[in-house]
């Protein structure tokens, strides 16, 4: 084993949290947790993986599953498109597996919502086969501790962390390095202020050697933001709202909402009746009740400004048929987003 491999993993038996899905070699349970945690920190997937783990202890109760009660259970997680994926896969392993997981990485690779990450963490700690991990931790520590300043999201930066990686993986135990040098990246060598004087790489450390911690790893490609703003319109009728499924190719496909009119610009009380009006959105004997502050939800390529327009109608038959009735200051049963989540909340407690 090489001197690298051999201080991380020592690093590692000291601090590593005790977390459920490292204390399994079941495929099915690594691979919910890996899907769980990408884009997901471990403090908030962690209750998740529980509760998923408990409704559903196998691959096959997952298969089995009504897709609504999976979306249900992943509310709030976001990326909904990995909740999807995950029934499907389910799915496929019931189907064309016989329930039984793929034991190589290329067949793991060909899994929905597997990607090269995944497919080695699976074989990985599933199987300990030796394929290195490179996620966002692992980007972080081999680019600052031999000070490699190629972009990560470049081809030709990808190549180099990949070949750096599979020569530092500890091949007699694979699975036991993986999670050692994630761990490390997760808490020590952290994104912003590491505690660089308490490393045990301080003097091999290219980036701490040279004053250049803050400035590694590498992007080439700066995240843009949109912002957009979502005018909701909520139905009320007496003790029930409505809630609608959203079938379009956007991330919260398969959630409900409300009737949406989505704008890259404000719009003005007025002008919002009148489009409401033109697009014959609702009767005309709808009555405004209440119109909510504004929402801010930050997504990774979006910024929200979301402001909802409560209305009450004055008959059950004004509502469109599409639409499924809840009880009025009741959590919704179906998945909504954590915006429409909190609009909720904060309405019910005022009307
Ligand atoms: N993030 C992604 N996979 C992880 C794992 N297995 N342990 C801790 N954090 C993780």
């Amino acid at each position: 084993m090489n001197n690298f491999s051999k201080q991380i993993c020592a690093w590692y038996q000291i601090n590593k949290r005790d977390l459920p899905w490292r204390n399994t070699q079941d495929p099915y349970r690594i691979w919910l947790s890996e899907i769980i945690l990408q884009q997901t920190r471990v403090a908030q997937g962690l209750s998740y993986y529980k509760r998923f783990v408990k409704e559903f202890p196998t691959v096959t109760n997952l298969a089995r599953a009504d897709s609504e009660k999976i979306m249900k259970l992943w509310q709030g997680l976001g990326y909904y498109s990995r909740a999807r994926n995950l029934h499907q896969t389910a799915k496929y392993i019931v189907e064309h597996c016989h329930g039984r997981f793929p034991d190589s990485y290329q067949e793991l690779k060909k899994l929905k919502g597997v990607g090269d990450y995944t497919a080695a963490a699976i074989a990985s700690f599933a199987y300990n086969l030796p394929h290195a991990v490179i996620d966002g931790n692992v980007y972080r520590v081999l680019a600052r501790i031999w000070g490699i300043d190629i972009p990560i999201d470049s081809a030709a930066g990808k190549k180099i962390f990949m070949e750096k990686a599979a020569t530092l993986l500890d091949k007699k135990n694979p699975s036991l390095y993986n999670q050692a040098i994630m761990e490390f990246g997760a808490l020590q060598c952290v994104p912003q202020n590491p505690a660089c004087s308490h490393c045990i790489f301080k003097n091999r450390c290219v980036a701490f050697q040279t004053g250049i911690v803050n400035f590694l790893p590498v992007k080439q490609h700066k995240t843009i933001i949109k912002n957009y703003w979502y005018y909701y319109i909520v139905l009320k009728y007496k003790n029930k709202y409505f809630l609608k499924k959203r079938s379009s190719q956007s991330i919260w496909k398969g959630l409900y909402d409300f009737l949406l009119i989505e704008s890259d610009k404000k719009i003005t009380k007025k002008k919002l009746i009148e489009t409401i009006k033109n697009k014959q959105l609702l009767n005309l004997s709808a009555k405004l009740v209440h119109v909510s502050d504004v929402y801010s939800h930050i997504l990774t390529h979006r910024k929200i400004n979301a402001v909802f327009y409560l209305f009450e109608l004055p008959d059950i038959k004004n509502c469109p048929g599409n639409m499924v009735a809840q009880n009025w200051k009741k959590p919704p049963e179906l998945a909504v987003p954590r915006l429409i989540e909190k609009y909720l909340t904060d309405i019910f407690a005022v009307l």
